[in-house]
């Protein structure tokens, strides 16, 4: 056996490829830690706090070998990977052949046999560690694409544990889907859990129809049967849980004077534009970022937005830069924006503001306010939180949020203008519809978003998941 399973375990054990807090060595060699951002972290973290919990993670660092500590009362339990696992498991097959893959071949996936083996190794170091940390018929929740293979890993060496997965990625079309060389061995992998959640019904039916034609069990509705194991067949339930916010915490963060402010600000240094778009976005193919400069490139040099009045807000965040994609992605967008500011721009103005940093959430909620148009153009995205973000900001409930259908968001988040970011001339037509949507309307918009967006919280969907998670028991 890999591991000593503990009679003290952990009750609720969560496993994502990343910590919930970032380490950095500082030049002494010293590690210090930084809360990472994002709303996994927000929304599980006081769920492992309050239920003796653990969370099983990388720390962010390459060859970084640490011991497991306990941090705000849950146990932080590293998973080491070395430069070598960042390169095959985490940038090869992770993020360069799942990536793509399950968002619709946007980029062509790449499939190497030495990826998939570190991925399978790597799954299995982090099945090791959770089976160490969690108690007698405790409860497990593993995470995304990263980690498919946990599932089935852990129940071999954990038969007794109540095992979740959720996917917070798309799941592609069984025609995309079966490109994958390893097709079968993923299917497998995630029907280890009790119950597998997605974001959108599609995503739920699309795996639904990978079991059936990849592993031959047959499902009833949203549940597969018949799944082999050890002892007597089981069943493994599907589900749709689309993952949100903490909306009231972020709806009170900007309403704080001193966000309010920093809006103020940002208007004020942007030189006061009449129109102010923004987006939001990591610097990811997936975003359509392109199209979305692409479309106001147009409706500048068309005279639909004036280059004097208007400014485009765009903040890509730094993301997986050692991978070719992201890379060539940069090039591509610096030189889009340069040939539209010179094209457009004049000596006090540039059209476009483009921030290839990250903000802290003050930032961003200021960002937010200060915005007239928030445009959310995502080719394919599982569910886009930015878009909710934006929504929870604006409890003035003034701003248009012009969303891709191609979003998890655009499910529940209908009272959007809602676009095909393929479609240029649809996509500007929604833009000038936006920039000239009369405040009424713009605040029956706006109320409707913020009343889905404040009762389906975070919370909500974890506690879903989790109660989802228990009721399997009955099965
Ligand atoms: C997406 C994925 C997450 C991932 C995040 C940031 O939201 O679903 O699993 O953590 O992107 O990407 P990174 O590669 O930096 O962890």
């Amino acid at each position: 056996m890999p591991f000593e399973p503990s009679q003290t375990g952990r009750d609720l054990v969560v496993v994502a490829n990343r910590l919930p807090v970032d380490a950095s060595v500082g030049p002494d060699g010293v590690v210090s830690w930084d809360r990472s951002p994002g709303g996994l972290v927000t929304a599980l973290t006081p769920l492992t706090s309050q239920h003796d919990g653990a969370w099983v993670g990388w720390s962010g660092t390459p060859d970084l070998a640490l011991d497991q500590f306990e941090a705000e009362g849950t146990q932080l339990v590293p998973v080491e990977l070395s430069a070598q696992d960042v390169e095959s498991y985490y940038e090869g097959f992770s993020n360069d052949t799942l990536w793509p893959l399950y968002h619709d071949v946007i980029v062509q996936p790449s499939f190497h046999r030495s990826w998939w083996d570190a991925y399978q190794r790597v799954n299995q170091r982090f099945a090791d560690a959770a089976a160490a940390v969690a108690a007698p018929g405790g409860v497990v929740w593993v995470h995304d694409y990263q980690l498919q293979l946990v599932p089935a890993m852990l129940r071999a060496l954990r038969p007794d544990l109540r095992i979740g997965f959720f996917l917070h990625i798309p799941f592609p079309a069984t025609e995309l889907f079966a490109q994958l060389p390893w097709r079968r061995q993923v299917i497998e992998g995630l029907l280890g859990a009790d119950l597998i959640g997605f974001q959108r019904a599609g995503g739920a039916s699309n795996f639904l129809q990978a079991v059936r034609r990849y592993t031959g069990a047959a499902t009833r509705g949203p549940v597969v049967l018949d799944v082999p194991s050890d002892g007597a067949p089981r069943r493994v339930r599907v589900g749709t849980f689309p993952i949100s916010i903490d909306s009231a915490q972020f709806d009170a963060l900007a309403r704080t004077p001193c966000v309010q402010e920093r809006a103020r600000q940002v208007r004020a240094e942007l030189g006061n534009p009449d129109v102010l778009l923004l987006g939001v976005d990591r610097l990811d193919y997936t975003k359509g970022i392109r199209h979305r400069l692409q479309a106001y490139g147009e409706m500048l040099a068309e005279g639909r937005l004036s280059p004097d009045g208007t400014t485009l807000v765009q903040v890509a965040t730094p993301s997986r830069e050692n991978v070719g994609a992201y890379a060539q992605l940069r090039d591509e967008v610096d030189q889009i924006v340069g040939r539209l500011n010179g094209d457009h721009g004049t000596v006090g103005h540039s059209p476009v503001q483009y921030l290839h940093q990250s903000f802290d959430a003050a930032g961003m909620a200021a960002l937010y306010l200060a915005a007239d148009v928030m445009l959310v153009t995502a080719l394919r995205d599982g569910m886009n939180l930015v878009a909710k973000e934006y929504v929870a900001a604006r409890s003035d409930e003034s701003g248009v949020l012009v969303l891709s259908e191609f979003t998890g968001a655009a499910d529940e988040l209908t009272s959007a203008l809602l676009v095909n970011p393929h479609d240029i001339d649809g996509l500007k037509d929604a833009i000038a519809t936006a920039v000239r949507m009369d405040p009424k309307h713009m605040r029956k918009r706006m109320r409707k978003l913020r009343r889905r967006v404040l009762q389906h919280d975070v919370h909500a969907w974890s506690s879903q998941f989790l109660d989802a998670l228990a009721s399997t028991a009955d099965d």
